[in-house]
């Protein structure tokens, strides 16, 4: 018997669950289904993962004390994108297979980017007059899932969408994007800016001073990525130099006291990361989970392995 432990301190919608409970028993009779939601305690999640094979977890941390918990653990599917969350290391000194769901909760972020630029532009629907999305270029900061959503989205509306992208310049390029030669052009030609690449390697505080200064006077920056992206002092600083230029993010920055005492009506934050909180995204996300478990325990397979 394969003991697989769903722990979110987020937990996922019901309904999620529930379709997350058939694929394992439509497997046969060889999984046990547990549960830990929103849990407080991380002795709660140490004791949780102690014995169970399969791991399922949202942006939850698994640090090397929870790796070294988890005493039977084969496989730690992060049910969503980015695997930041993740002491890989220490997985694989373990034979810990780590695997994402690359792409299932993309449409949900980038429907929030697309809402945040909305509510920044209607100066965060205060009365005070505000702006349309339609004719104002979008600038996207990465080319992955989420950036290809927001381009979709973006399009209908009317933007024109530039992108910087290292690594998907000929995607772009397939779908007729153009692609600046560099991070501070598209910051310079964009009324809009919105971030969408990974708290990894060259993206770890890739927004600089030296980026930000490139910004319109009056630009949106939105962050639906990770607040490790952003170097805060620089934004900081950008923020006191252009007097107009707001920041929306769907991660609370470290120095959130700071915004509220220098920055006020220029800035939003979710009360807790909510981009992928959609039912959709919950059901895609933990489907297919679920069934990378289900495909590695019964065939090997191993796809979306990023360790
Ligand atoms: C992701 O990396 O997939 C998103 O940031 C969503 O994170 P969440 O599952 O914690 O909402």
């Amino acid at each position: 018997m394969k003991k697989v432990l769903i722990a979110t301190e987020k937990p996922f919608v019901t309904t999620a669950i529930k379709k997350i409970k058939k694929i394992f028993k439509e497997a046969g009779e060889n999984y046990e289904v547990r549960l830990l939601e929103g849990y407080q305690s991380g002795n709660d999640l140490l004791q949780a993962v102690s014995d169970v094979d399969a791991l399922i977890v949202r942006s939850d941390k698994i640090d090397r004390e929870v790796i070294e918990a988890s005493k039977h653990l084969k496989i730690l599917v992060r049910a969503g994108s980015g695997y930041d969350n993740i002491d890989l290391g220490a997985a694989t000194q373990k034979n810990i297979v780590v695997m994402n769901t690359p792409g299932q909760n993309a449409n949900a972020v980038a429907e929030l980017a697309i809402g945040l630029a909305i509510f920044g532009l209607r100066e965060m629907f205060s009365g005070r007059p505000g702006g349309e999305l339609r004719g104002r270029t979008l600038g996207l900061h990465g080319f992955g899932y989420v950036a290809r959503n927001v381009f979709r989205i973006a399009r209908s509306f009317g933007m024109k969408v530039i992108v910087f992208t290292r690594y998907s310049k000929s995607a772009a390029a397939a779908i007729g994007l153009k692609v600046t030669g560099s991070l501070e052009q598209l910051y310079e030609k964009s009324d809009i800016v919105s971030i969408h690449v990974p708290a990894r390697g060259e993206h770890i505080r890739s927004v600089s001073y030296d980026v930000l200064k490139n910004l319109k006077d009056n630009a949106l920056l939105i962050n639906t990525s990770r607040k490790e992206v952003i170097n805060e002092p620089d934004l900081i600083r950008i923020m006191e130099e252009k007097p107009f230029i707001k920041y929306l993010s769907d991660i609370k920055p470290d120095n959130e006291n700071i915004f509220y005492e220098r920055f006020p009506g220029r800035f939003f934050f979710t009360p807790k990361k909510a981009g992928a909180q959609t039912a959709e995204a919950n059901t895609k996300a933990g489907l297919a989970a679920a069934e990378q478990i289900v495909k590695f325990f019964e065939t090997g397979d191993s796809t979306f392995r990023v360790n």
